[in-house]
């Protein structure tokens, strides 16, 4: 496995090396705006087959491809219509997934069987310039192995993935934090599959209807059919176990987290929460995500501090919930997964 460093600088003998490389069926893991991803020729069969192998994926949930241009994307689907392409204009390239009808060129190992594909237009530089020379679709999935938080710095998920990929990109920690938010048109409303950086807010502002699918906040049943497969997946959850402390201000959250830990006086427990409670647990491991209004912060460093939680050594973690505005959206729908929707407060 070869590892390229280009936080500094996008070294292009590297780049073309991993183009190559992913042309040629090879696994590469690449930094984009949200998260790691660890792509593959969309094209090639083989080797989409090889990124569900090296994930451990369940061969129900497909992947996103990802293209350079509008041009590559015409060439992946066959029709657009006038609202997906005003989601186009405005949103890409950046963290938006579009479902779309998807042309014969994309093997039904990428979609898993569906007719619609996932597409999207990353706006990170290296990931751009990787697409753009290898000149192929990229389907590329979170880099993480299945189950686990995705990757957001790259010493996270070397160890999951190094055995099984040809090369690996550092391009330092990325910018956002959650994965792309997970769009499909239906009649005229925008239907929203997975809450991301880009938030209802900002998709009405073009007129549009908005409604957040209805698992945004809850549990799939097993055997409940979902508009996408992802959803139905055990996602984000550290090994420890962890409870989702929710409540209108910070006091409440707080007191939440307090009453949690005076009934259970047995427990070694620790805690994820935001700067503003630090002071109240001195005596427990915290691990600080940011001031309480940043939420953009927050979401930037919520998938390692996930990643943490087993290194503290506690029987359970506490982790404090968000306002769900915003982006706090994608990351309340995060939290909920990462704690299994174990979720307790002191309020009504
Ligand atoms: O930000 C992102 O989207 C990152 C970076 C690497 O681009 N990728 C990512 O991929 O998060 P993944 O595979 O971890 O999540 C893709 C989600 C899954 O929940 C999947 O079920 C859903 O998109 N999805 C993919 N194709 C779909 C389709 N045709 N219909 C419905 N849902 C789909
Ligand atoms: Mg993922």
């Amino acid at each position: 496995m070869n590892q390229f460093d280009f936080t500094k600088e996008i070294n292009k003998e590297a780049l073309t090396q991993c183009a190559n490389d992913l042309r040629g069926g090879k696994l590469v893991v690449f930094p984009t705006e949200t998260v790691y991803g660890i792509g593959a020729n969309a094209l090639n069969e083989k080797a989409v087959a090889s990124i569900f192998q090296a994930k451990g994926r369940p061969h129900d949930n497909p992947l996103i491809v990802h293209v350079s241009d509008t041009a590559m994307l015409h060439e992946m689907v066959p029709y657009v219509s006038p609202i997906e392409k005003k989601l186009i204009d405005t949103f890409f390239p950046g963290p938006m997934t579009i479902i779309l009808p998807k042309s014969e060129k994309i093997p039904s190992m990428v979609t898993c069987g569906l007719d619609t594909v996932g597409i999207r237009m990353p706006s990170n530089e290296i990931a751009r310039m990787l697409i753009r020379q290898a000149n192929v679709p990229v389907a590329a999935p979170s880099a993480n192995i299945s189950g686990r938080p995705s990757g957001t710095r790259l010493q996270d998920i070397k160890r999951e993935l190094q055995d099984n990929v040809a090369d690996m990109i550092d391009g330092g920690e990325t910018d956002i934090g959650v994965e792309s938010t997970v769009v499909k048109v239906q009649e005229d409303e925008v239907i929203i599959l997975r809450p991301g950086k880009i938030t209802p807010q900002d998709i009405e502002k073009l007129g549009l209807k908005v409604v957040l699918d209805k698992h945004t906040f809850e549990e799939a049943k097993i055997e409940e059919k979902v508009e996408s497969p992802g959803m139905k997946h055990r996602h984000y959850a550290p090994t420890t176990e962890t409870v989702l402390c929710v409540g209108s201000t910070l006091q409440k959250r707080r007191e939440t987290m307090q009453a949690f830990i005076a009934s259970h006086p047995e427990q070694k427990i620790g805690v994820i929460g935001v700067e503003e409670n630090r002071e109240y647990f001195q005596t427990f491991p915290y691990i600080a995500v940011g001031k309480k209004d940043d939420l953009d912060g927050i979401s930037h460093h919520i998938f390692t501090a996930l990643r943490q939680v087993d290194t503290l050594e506690v029987d359970v973690c506490l982790v404090e919930g968000v306002e769900k505005q915003g982006i706090g959206i994608a990351i309340m729908n995060r939290l909920l997964r990462a704690c299994r929707y174990h979720v307790i407060s002191i309020e009504e």
